[in-house]
């Protein structure tokens, strides 16, 4: 028999920026899900990607002083870039797909083509509104106290030529398929597409711009781009061969058993989307999930509001199954969730390092100290044991049933059960005591079986959100990891015999919170400062100074005879110098601290000599020290101006 194909999808992403943790969050959930279809033994097709097209890239490449391409090319393959990430967070997609591939860029103008053809993609002039950084456009009525309603920032107008599609043709079909069908979850996403976006009248969707050049080129009409979102949406079927020869799989995948996709683009999702796969004449996907945002501090993570976590610095101090485990154990998927330091770290102490990583810890030293890690064949249930049976497969379908439905977290809870059971057990059956009767030694033994298999069945469990640990623990138990499929998830110690264990270190040690926390916040910090440029000068005043105002200006080379530094102040140093007038002159100057006051001594300045005199800390300057001033990775750096000692104190520079 054909094994059963399960096609699930991320957005692709937006290589505007470099990604952080937020978007991290919904590629981790659908790499869990794709892992546990795959471990029940499904033809798992999982697919992610990058939206590279746009006004927002073009834009940010032009700031950047690079093509559009190579603006993306950097985020996308560069250093610490998209595929980066998702190498650093163990990501099992099978395909990656790039809107600007050459097969993508075909197959848009062919599915742009075919919509023109059937009469759904007609030409007409837009005016409206437009979010740039949505890529968006609105209608007067859609927004918002006059901002976009998405993004809530200030939008343009807009008026040009350019192709509709006819979205409206669809409104009756696409309320039926939102309203009658389990298309869209959580449910209550529903209404709020209904009532906001349907109801009030559907209009026909402009899908193409004259005013930018960065996108798909419409090919039969040159000067217009294909809208970004047609080009995006569509990548879930190019990526299979749709309309073009790069694949061969969208007979066997499509439709999409799934979408996840962020809660503010399920309107796309769940509206245009499956309008433009009617208008092609193409299945639907069967279903499309909106899930939460993680939030921090209360806003969502995103890089214009300067929130963002970054994931290396958290998977480099606390490991990526941790962060993983964290992320889908924490918040609820449909809804959003609170980011916080303290509670991952809190996490990580409680669930991996306490209760999951104590047991494997207890039960393999025991295994290793009562019998060399040598379980042998034996031993008989008793009503504990059974109880822990009857546990493990209550929580395996329980789990079944939560993954099915995408709830990851009710998912981990369920595991959480049998781990905080099994642990209960051994305090229960005191491993310890039975150890000390040679007549024990039977029940002992069955016992540790027990504890291994209860352990056993746990790693499969969590298996797709922690693929390391599980397979650590498996190791750890003795168990070939292939055979550690959907099946073998049942608790069965006559099947386990025999096992080989091994103890090691803790798979999570406890983090001491005061000290990660000061951790992160200088892991941060060294970050941010090595993200700052490294050089950085003023820029020129274009404000004009007179010849005449300019040559008022008195300079005159002095020298130092004594530096001091002020009391009571950490910038003033009090110098001494000879301006070649026959009298001392008194200079204070806020570079203290940049100077040692010795190391000045003898060296040959440049003061501007007739300022009138300030005073300072109660001392009275009388003119200024010239010097050179820039900023080093976002610190300010000053070079007092020192001449050839050759020069005379009091020569004039001019
Ligand atoms: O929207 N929490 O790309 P994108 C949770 N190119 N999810 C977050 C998040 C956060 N703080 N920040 C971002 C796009 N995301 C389009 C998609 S699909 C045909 C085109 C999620 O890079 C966001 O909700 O702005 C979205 O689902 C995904 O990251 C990509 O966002
Ligand atoms: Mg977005």
């Amino acid at each position: 028999m054909d094994k059963e194909k399960f096609y699930i999808t991320t957005p692709i992403y937006y290589p505007s920026d470099k990604l952080h943790i937020g978007h991290a969050y919904c590629t981790v959930a659908t790499d869990a899900m794709a892992r546990y279809k795959r471990l029940r033994g499904c033809d798992v097709m999982f697919l992610t990607g990058t939206d590279e097209h746009g006004m927002k890239i073009e834009d940010k490449a032009r700031e950047a002083g690079v093509t559009p391409q190579q603006y993306v090319d950097n985020i996308v393959t560069g250093p610490r870039g998209v595929l980066d990430l998702w190498k650093l967070m163990n990501i099992s997609n099978d395909r990656f797909i790039r809107t600007t591939d050459d097969y993508h860029v075909k197959a848009i103008q062919r599915i742009f083509k075919k919509m023109h053809d059937n009469g759904d993609i007609y030409k007409g002039t837009y005016k409206g509104k437009y979010c740039k950084p949505c890529e968006s456009f609105w209608t007067e009525s859609q927004l918002v106290d006059g901002k976009c309603p998405d993004c809530g920032r200030d939008v343009v107008d807009a008026e040009e030529e350019a192709y509709f599609f006819r979205l409206s043709k669809y409104a009756d079909r696409v309320q039926r398929l939102l309203e009658d069908t389990d298309f869209l979850e959580p449910r209550s996403r529903v209404n709020e597409m209904v009532n906001n976006f349907i109801k009030p009248g559907l209009e026909d969707l402009c899908v193409s711009r004259t005013s930018f050049t960065w996108g798909v080129p419409v090919d039969f009409d040159p000067g217009h781009v294909v809208y970004v979102w047609v080009d995006a949406l569509s990548n879930y079927i190019t990526a299979l061969g749709y309309l073009n020869d790069q694949y061969h799989d969208y007979e066997k995948y499509w439709p999409a058993d799934v979408h996840f996709v962020g809660k503010e683009i399920v309107r796309f999702h769940s509206i245009i989307w499956p309008a433009m796969l009617m208008s092609l004449g193409e299945p639907l996907p069967k279903k499309v999930y909106g899930h939460g945002w993680l939030n921090f501090g209360g806003e969502k993570m995103s890089k214009s509001r300067g929130n963002v976590v970054d994931p290396y610095i958290l998977a480099e101090m606390f490991g990526v199954d941790a962060l993983r485990f964290f992320m889908l154990r924490t918040f609820p998927f449909g809804s959003d969730g609170n980011f916080t330091n303290e509670l991952l770290i809190q996490t990580i102490n409680t669930d991996l390092a306490n209760d999951l990583g104590n047991l494997v810890s207890r039960t393999t030293a025991m295994a290793e100290k009562y019998f060399g890690g040598d379980l042998p064949a034996g031993g008989e249930l008793t009503e504990a044991d059974r109880e822990l049976k009857v546990l493990a497969d209550e929580v395996t379908a329980g789990y079944e049933r939560q993954m099915e439905a995408f709830q990851f977290s009710n998912a981990l809870a369920e595991a959480w059960r049998l781990i905080s059971r099994a642990n209960k057990y051994i305090d229960e059956n005191a491993p310890w005591v039975l150890a000390r009767d040679e007549a024990q030694k039977p029940r002992l033994l069955s016992v540790m079986k027990n504890l291994c298999e209860a352990i056993r069945v746990s790693a499969i469990l969590i298996a797709p959100v922690m693929p390391d640990t599980a397979a650590a623990i498996f190791q750890r138990l003795g168990v070939p990891a292939e055979g550690q499929t959907w099946d073998a998830a049942r608790y069965d110690l006559e099947t386990e015999g025999w096992w080989k264990t091994a103890a090691g270190e803790p798979l999570f040690p406890r983090i001491d919170m005061d000290k990660a926390l000061a951790q992160l916040e200088q892991a941060k910090a060294e970050a941010a400062k090595a993200a700052l440029p490294d050089l950085e000068i003023e820029p020129f005043t274009e404000d004009k100074v007179d010849f005449d105002t300019f040559c008022k200006s008195d300079f005159r080379a002095v020298k130092v005879k004594d530096c001091q530094p002020v009391k009571k102040s950490d910038k003033l140093l009090r110098f001494t110098l000879d301006d070649g007038s026959g009298a001392d002159r008194q200079i204070l100057s806020g570079i203290a601290k940049w100077y040692k006051p010795e190391e000045l001594v003898g060296k040959t300045l440049v003061a501007i000599v007739n300022l009138p005199p300030r005073k300072m800390m109660g001392l009275e300057s009388n003119g200024m020290l010239i010097s050179a001033v820039h900023t080093e990775k976002g610190e300010e750096m000053l070079h007092l101006i020192m001449v050839d000692d050759a020069i005379p104190a009091g020569a004039k520079l001019c």
